[in-house]
């Protein structure tokens, strides 16, 4: 059997916290190293141009995005890794699949009718605010995706849609210049937990309810110690299912950690010792990859020598199926 294509972007912006781990990192890195799978992964720095107009803010969230990767054990020799603005055949393609994009298709995408709603309510013209580049982002998004011709596309489900659009721009691209590229399909793991944040809602930058993947070991307790509780008293029963302790340990847990901290929350455990322990059994897990980023951090020549190796692996890719794709829509060398 030929191995399936899996390919998936993180849009550089933010610093990458517990939820983005449990959520993305850390089943994106087990899938890397499963024998039947190619997987592509890349810094969608593009896509943070959409969001973020901070020259540096985007940088620095780039180079700790890629830090992270690496310092949790990526396996760049297995994987390929890169940064979607090295491709320079990315926003080549988005441009010829921009003309066989129809409009309407646009008009239907979540995150710019969310900007459309979000005008209409505070009573501002609808376009205020919308660029270009939230408009046509499902567009870049589908480059990302066909560029490689993936098979499998792991997302959250506010990504679903996106790799659907995908899909419609690949499937009127093969039926008018002949077939091209293979048809995505998103994989959304229902297993995969989504994290409480420190208020009790998703862990969420939007949310300001974080706690940062590797923030030095005092500041992790500390974050730990905010997390939202009840006021119940050491020695009374606690619900597990309710406290966002409990359900951020048990996405660090084993099924047996997660059955004793139950037991203990039933005898009452004080919040402040399954807060002590919580931050145990995280920092127990990441310590390690916490040096090993800083240690990336101060050789930014390492995160890159890592990324122009990916890009070089990348482009083997990109650059012959730009050539292909240029030819079938007509742009050629003349005689
Ligand atoms: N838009 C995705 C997100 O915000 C990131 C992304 C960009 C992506 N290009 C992609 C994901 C291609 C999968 C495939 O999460």
């Amino acid at each position: 059997m030929s191995k399936q294509r899996v390919l998936t972007g993180i849009t550089t912006t933010g610093t990458p916290h517990l939820g983005n781990y449990v959520g993305a990192i850390r089943p994106a890195i087990a899938a890397s190293q499963e024998e039947n799978n190619q997987s592509f992964y890349f810094l969608a720095d593009y896509h943070a141009l959409i969001k973020c107009h901070d020259p540096e803010m985007v940088h620095q969230s780039t180079r700790e995005i890629a830090a992270t990767w690496l310092a949790l054990g990526l396996n760049t020799d297995n994987v390929v890794f890169y940064r979607q603005s090295d491709i320079h055949q990315i926003p080549e393609l988005t441009w010829l699949l921009t003309c066989m994009t129809a409009k309407g298709l646009m008009n239907r995408a979540h995150a710019y009718k969310a900007a459309v709603d979000a005008n209409r309510d505070d009573g501002e013209d609808s376009d205020f605010g919308i660029t270009m580049g939230l408009y046509s982002y499902p567009v870049l998004m589908a480059a990302d995706i066909l560029m490689f011709n993936a098979n499998k596309v792991p997302v959250g489900k506010d990504q679903i849609q996106h790799i659907e659009m995908a899909r419609d721009i690949a499937q009127r691209f093969n039926h008018h210049y002949g077939e091209h590229f293979a048809l995505p399909e998103a994989i959304v793991d229902e297993q995969v937990s989504v994290l409480q944040g420190l208020d009790g809602r998703k862990m969420s930058k939007s949310y300001g309810n974080t706690i940062p993947l590797f923030l030095p070991e005092k500041k992790l307790k500390k974050h730990i110690n905010k997390i939202k509780t009840n006021l119940l008293e050491p020695g009374e029963p606690k619900d597990p299912d309710t406290s966002t302790v409990f359900q951020i340990w048990q996405a660090f847990a084993t099924p047996e950690q997660t059955a004793e901290m139950r037991q203990a929350f039933a005898e009452g455990i004080a919040w402040g010792e399954a807060k002590k322990q919580l931050f145990e059994l995280i920092n127990g897990q990441i310590g390690e990859a916490r040096e090993r980023y800083n240690e990336l951090l101060e050789n930014p020549a390492e995160i890159e020598a890592e990324l122009e190796k990916g890009a070089e692996k990348a482009r083997a890719y990109s650059a012959p199926f730009l050539e292909e794709l240029r030819a079938a829509v007509g742009i050629r060398k003349i005689g």
